[in-house]
């Protein structure tokens, strides 16, 4: 009967992986305190990493589960195995990790807790089919121009999501396509629709610190900001946060770059400065995709 059961859940869940509202997919409320319980020991409450953890364990870097952008690189099933059989993508075996004291219902919970906690590429870019994403390091020319408006050398590493258009069937999940010379061949780059990255940026007046992705089309120009909603109860609050944030919509980042405040924005100034912060990170982490493609397609020209 148990197995019966864990075969119906991963039967839904495939079939559903794109709709956060479809029902019996776990309940992520079981999920947050079922990771408070079994996970936040090395990956803290918010799945960011345990400090002490981190540096008890150098050699071992935890992902930051928090992050959306780490979030969209791995599938359920991916996430559900990892506590299962304790093998993490790539075939990594991370000792420790099977988790005998929970069973398959608990992994699901944990699993749509961890879902309900991030933003999702088609939210940004609702024709895309697939989508590469890819750490880059900022090159020195980038961070010279971060580094004068104050960011850290230790902010120097972007994770940047490229969608692609592409046909789609009805429920089926858009695709990663991996970082490599024969996937990267495939794609083409007319069928490159803009860029995303995900940043956790301080919001002014409350200091509260949100997780905020932000989109760009391919003229570098800012085409859409999303705030994650981590509490149902505080709906109206992330709304204003995103509001504040589509103030800067339109506004042309093709490299580092100080914006102003928009008129009429409360705070404007403030915010400003968080946001400029933000996609000046990103726009040179974009850049740093173009370079990478220009150096990957030059035989072809
Ligand atoms: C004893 C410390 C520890 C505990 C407890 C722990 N983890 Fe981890 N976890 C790690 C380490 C270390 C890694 C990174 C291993 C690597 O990438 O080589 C990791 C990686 C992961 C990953 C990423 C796997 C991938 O594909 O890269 C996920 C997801 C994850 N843990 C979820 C959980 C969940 C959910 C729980 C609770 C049920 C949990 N972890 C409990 C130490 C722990």
């Amino acid at each position: 009967m148990r197995q019966t059961l864990a075969f119906f859940v991963v039967a839904l869940s495939i079939g559903t992986a794109a709709h956060a509202d479809a029902p019996l997919r776990g309940d992520p409320e079981a999920g947050r305190s079922l990771f408070r319980t079994e996970c936040s020991a090395c990956h803290s409450f918010d799945g960011k990493g345990f400090p002490g953890w981190k540096a008890a364990h150098p050699d071992r870097p935890l992902p930051d589960l928090s992050n959306t952008a780490f979030l969209v690189t791995r599938s359920d099933e991916e996430l559900h195995a990892v506590m299962t059989t304790g093998m993490a993508q790539g075939e990594r075996w991370i000792p420790g990790h099977a988790f005998a004291s929970l069973g398959p219902l608990d992994r699901w919970n944990i699993v749509q807790w961890l879902r309900s906690r991030s933003l999702r590429v088609e939210d940004f870019f609702p024709s895309v089919a697939k989508f590469t994403a890819k750490e880059f390091q900022i090159d020195s020319p980038g961070s010279d121009r971060l580094e004068a408006m104050g960011i850290g050398p230790d902010e120097m590493r972007v994770v940047v999501l490229t969608a692609y258009r592409g046909s789609r069937k009805p429920n089926e999940p858009i695709r990663l396509v991996p970082w490599t010379p024969v996937e990267l061949d495939l794609l083409k780059a007319s069928d490159r629709l803009g860029h995303l990255t995900f940043m956790d940026i301080q919001a002014p007046r409350t200091g509260e610190v949100i997780h905020v992705g932000f989109a760009f089309d391919l003229d570098g120009k800012l085409a859409a900001v999303r705030v994650r909603h981590d509490d149902p109860a505080r709906r109206s609050q992330y709304q204003a946060y995103e509001k504040a944030l589509s103030a800067f919509v339109g506004q042309q980042v093709r490299t580092a770059t100080q914006l102003s405040a928009p008129r009429g924005l409360s705070d404007g100034v403030q915010w400003a400065q968080v946001v400029s912060r933000a996609v000046s990170l990103s726009a040179e982490a974009i850049l740093m995709f173009e370079k990478a493609e220009r150096a990957r397609t030059a035989f072809d020209l």
